[in-house]
């Protein structure tokens, strides 16, 4: 496929991201890898994910790809700087949402929801330095989130089985006054619902903001194919299917075409 953008991630959370971009670019084609056999990324080391990152990007670059989005956030900070010293192509890459909360915030009180490989970064606490230095922060790395997401489960919304994994990470907002809940990981916006349910149910009226940078890295990678003179022209009918590969030898399409707005054409493998 030609000058199509390649995204990836450890697994489907990268979707969440997928879907922001196909809506704002309805003429630009897309190639997504889950690295499924791997996930999560986010009790791996550095190294590993660095490793796993080389090989999807190789791989994608195969595929003639004009630019790579990175929609992993543990990637991003693990090791986003060494992909773009090794690769040519544009890597537009999410990194936890901390700067647009902090501009929200009033209580000057954040929960930064991540992966345990997150918020152990050196490179996250870059961020929280930079931008964060006159907040709370409150760091939550939700170990379980990203397997409800994977599994499907997280899809029967009212199972409390499901609010129970959910609520053991939120149960002290009430206390904190924290008015920013930060979605640090792909995999979280999928559950935006259960979130919801569990603050409603904690009966904090106090005015939460979930913050989800799907939007704005869309936004960030049109610039950055305007910039490179690499946006498509408008044509006719947008396109409308997702070619996706994993490494995982089978993909639950009822998944796929819950967490996917475009319809998936699903390749297989794309390592052996
Ligand atoms: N979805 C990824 C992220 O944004 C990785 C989750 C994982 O595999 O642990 O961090």
């Amino acid at each position: 496929m030609q000058n199509a953008i390649g995204v990836f991630d450890s697994g489907l959370g990268g979707l969440s991201v997928l879907n922001s971009a196909a809506t704002l670019l309805p003429n630009e084609q897309f190639i997504y890898v889950a690295d499924s056999l791997h996930a999560p990324f986010g009790n791996k080391s550095d190294e590993f994910i660095l490793k796993r990152c080389q090989v999807i990007c190789e791989f994608l670059i195969k595929q003639n790809v004009k630019c790579i989005l990175l929609a992993c956030n543990t990637a991003t900070l693990a090791c986003v700087v060494t992909l773009r010293a090794q690769f040519d192509v544009p890597i537009v890459a999410i990194e936890p949402g901390l700067k647009p909360a902090v501009i929200k915030s009033q209580t000057k009180k954040i929960l930064m929801l991540a992966t345990q490989s997150t918020l152990q970064s050196n490179n996250y606490q870059s961020l929280r330095n930079t931008h964060a230095s006159d907040c709370e922060i409150f760091e939550q790395a939700c170990n379980g989130w990203v397997e409800l997401v994977e599994s499907g489960h997280s899809l029967l919304e009212t199972n409390n089985l499901n609010l129970k994994v959910i609520k053991q990470y939120l149960s002290d907002i009430p206390k904190n006054g924290i008015d920013q809940i930060v979605l640090g990981c792909t995999h979280y916006p999928f559950l935006k619902p259960l979130i919801i349910k569990c603050i409603k149910q904690s009966q904090y009226e106090n005015n939460i903001s979930i913050v989800d940078t799907s939007n704005a890295v869309a936004n960030h990678l049109k610039t950055i194919l305007l910039t490179h003179k690499l946006l498509k022209p408008n044509v006719k009918h947008s396109i409308k299917q997702l070619t996706l590969y994993s490494s995982a030898l089978k993909v639950d399409e009822n998944l796929l075409n819950s967490l996917c707005q475009l319809s998936v054409d699903f390749k297989g493998q794309f390592e052996s």
